[in-house]
């Protein structure tokens, strides 16, 4: 039987309806805007396209948006005092330094300068650190979208075993803390493999959760998935001009139960978790009254 498709077009939609309802409240409610402020440095042809879709996402919702673009060139300073100044600006209330940087940029030294109260894309690791204690305060987008993903479609992960395939910062680490963590749509055992990871496919198998985030075309086969279980597939890879995954969908699809597309599947939520974060943060801050 062919697998139910994990829309995340669809739970994106829902998410947004919900970050929408939260900006007009804190509109009516406090007079306060969210502002999401966006820095770009260089030319990145998939970096313009990102910020562009993050921008226009916090248009449809109402936060408002600021765009720095920096030439490429940008000496590693001035981006920092741009940083700084941010930081310092009551109406903006997150922060993204979309990446990857040049090569002459330290990108350790740019995510540890933004405010962690502004760190709507939980690098920084003052928010890392809370996450791995069990107290997050902003989650990555991506991970934080594939929960919501599982939590719509209501696939439990209490005592699942999730093998995450890549150990990135970005998605694979910070996912396999969120899922460890106790609580719904978590509670999970979780296994991360990499480039490493001896007898892939062995451990692959047994998963009944299995996240593929490694960025390479067709890497997860169907010989190396158990058949019922869930897939969620992070890869954005283009492959003579088509968009593709890191899973060989039309192989993997007939024996999966259920599996995230792409398009259309955990790229989408990434972008409705920034909106969510960016609306919590400003929450947070008028509370506080900061
Ligand atoms: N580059 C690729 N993914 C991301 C992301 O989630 N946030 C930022 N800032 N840059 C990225």
């Amino acid at each position: 039987m062919a697998a139910k498709i994990l829309d995340g077009k669809e739970v994106a939609a829902v998410v947004r309806a919900d970050v929408k309802r939260r900006v007009d409240a804190l509109r009516e409610s406090r007079g306060v805007q969210p502002g999401l402020a966006a820095i770009l440095v260089g030319e990145d042809p998939a970096s313009i396209v990102y910020v562009r879709n993050k921008r226009r996402a916090c248009e449809k919702v109402g936060i408002r948006s600021w765009l720095f673009e920096l030439p490429s060139a940008t000496p590693e300073e001035n981006l920092l005092n741009v940083i700084d100044e941010l930081n310092a600006e009551p109406e903006v209330h997150g922060i993204l330094v979309q990446l990857p940087l040049p090569d002459h940029i330290d990108t350790r030294h740019v995510i540890e300068r933004i405010a962690p109260k502004k760190d709507v894309d939980g690098f920084h690791p003052e928010n890392y650190g809370l996450l791995a204690s069990g107290r997050p305060r902003f989650v990555p987008c991506t991970p934080l979208g594939i929960q919501r993903i599982l939590e719509h479609y209501e696939i439990p992960t209490s005592g699942k075993h999730v093998v995450i395939v890549g150990r990135s910062n970005l998605v694979g680490k910070p996912l396999g803390l969120l899922l460890l963590q106790r609580g719904k749509y978590a509670d999970a055992t979780v296994t991360i493999c990499h480039s490493r990871t001896a007898n892939l496919g062995a451990i692959t198998r047994t998963a009944d959760i299995l996240v593929a985030a490694v960025g390479r075309p067709k890497l997860v086969t169907r010989d190396m998935v158990q058949p019922g279980s869930v897939v969620i597939d992070v890869g954005i890879n283009r492959v003579d001009g088509q968009l593709v995954g890191d899973v060989d969908f039309p192989s993997v699809s007939e024996i999966a139960a259920a599996i995230t597309p792409v398009p259309g599947g955990v790229g989408p939520m990434t972008v409705a978790m920034l909106l969510h974060n960016t609306v919590v943060a400003a929450e947070r801050s008028v509370a506080k009254g900061e």
